[in-house]
């Protein structure tokens, strides 16, 4: 049953959400096996053997918001806070072009200490200095005005994963937050015209194969340019301390179900997969997943930007994060690309 629900999967790039929840609920190793391929295939189609680099930069580990499961949420007390500046950001780029990066990721907790005019001027910076970058903030919840003028600023893509698709186990994670408020900042992101990344946590507490059905229905109707999916790992100074996490198959089989229901999205090989297994991303570029994201923040606040326990890299240089991954990539037969790797729906719209 699972093979006729694959191959029907790969090439309608649909399946309804009882489909899929019998999919998931029923995936035996042979059936993996087969996924995998598919959504290999399907990635190698639209992609051919490219893996797209992107730099990434953690620039303020500050966060207003209170998520259950994040170690930089408002409440953790012990975490040591810090922001990088303008010109600490600027070096990090600088290091990050002569390691021939074209896209950096600017990520941090929902810190608005950098208020609109700090990260006008910051992009404004980064575009000027390196005009064939592409620029992607990852930065939380602002409100439309904030967005529509950090886009004119020349920001080109927008991170903001919706985390889970379930209302209700949205609602208990994010305590300070807004479960519609979440899909419109999306909706707004797009309209604007942002290349924009969604994308969920797989192994949260009480997440049912019903919820995860239903994050792959919503991330087809968004038709996002980019899905981040990662497993959930348990941090030791949050509320979800004892819960499970999420496992590296688990999450696997999300990144192959995503790439054959969205072919054209980007696919981040996440620094969460890593963290679970040390060939995690090998094994997700080999499930279908298209990018990596190195770290580029400077050594000394890696270890402070701890979303989860044991994140890999926390200790190495920017050069030897960029040497690691290249390396990871080609050991799995594809190709490294340091393009500004542009979304295919972006690309033809553009
Ligand atoms: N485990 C895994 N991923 C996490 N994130 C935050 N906390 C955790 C955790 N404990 C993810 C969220 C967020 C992204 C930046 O990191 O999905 O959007
Ligand atoms: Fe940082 Fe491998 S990516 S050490």
């Amino acid at each position: 049953m699972s093979k006729e629900l694959i191959e029907r999967l790969y090439r309608d790039h649909y399946l309804t959400r009882e489909e899929l929840v019998a999919l998931i609920n029923h995936l035996d190793d042979e059936g993996k096996k087969l996924l995998f391929h598919y959504s290999l295939q399907t990635k190698i189609r639209h992609y051919g053997k490219k893996v797209f680099m992107r730099g990434l930069i953690e620039f303020s580990n500050y966060c207003k918001q209170d998520c259950l499961y994040c170690g930089i949420r408002a409440s953790n007390k012990k975490v040591e806070r810090y922001r990088l500046s303008i010109n600490e950001i600027l070096q990090c780029c600088n290091e990050g072009y002569r390691l021939g990066y074209r896209t950096f990721v600017l990520q941090s907790g929902e810190d608005f200490w950098y208020g609109e005019d700090k990260l006008i001027s910051i992009v404004k910076k980064i575009k000027g200095m390196f005009p064939d970058t592409a620029v992607t903030l990852s930065i939380g919840e602002r409100g439309k005005t904030v967005y529509q003028k950090l886009f004119e600023a020349g920001t080109d893509r927008f991170l903001l994963r919706h985390e889970t698709a379930s209302k209700s186990l949205y609602e208990k994670l994010h305590p300070t937050m807004d479960f519609k408020n979440r899909r419109t900042s999306l909706n707004t992101l797009k309209k604007i015209g942002y290349q924009v990344g969604a994308g969920f946590m797989v192994g949260l507490p009480g997440q049912t194969a019903e919820d995860l059905a239903e994050d792959l229905h919503f991330l087809k109707e968004l038709s996002p340019d980019m899905i981040g999916i990662g497993p959930f790992i348990p941090h030791g100074e949050t509320p979800l301390r004892d819960a499970v996490g999420g496992s590296l198959e688990d999450t696997l089989v999300m990144v192959a179900l995503a790439r054959l229901m969205i072919p054209e999205a980007l696919l981040p090989a996440t620094t969460a997969l890593g963290t679970l297994d040390p060939n995690g991303r090998e094994k997700a570029i080999l499930a279908g997943a298209n990018v990596v994201m190195p770290n580029l923040s400077p050594t000394k606040v890696r270890p402070l930007y701890e979303l989860y326990e044991n994140k890999i890299c926390t200790g190495d240089e920017p050069a030897h994060c960029r040497g690691c991954i290249e390396q990871r990539i080609t050991s799995t037969g594809m190709e490294v690309d340091l393009g500004r790797g542009d979304s295919i729906q972006f690309q033809k719209n553009n």
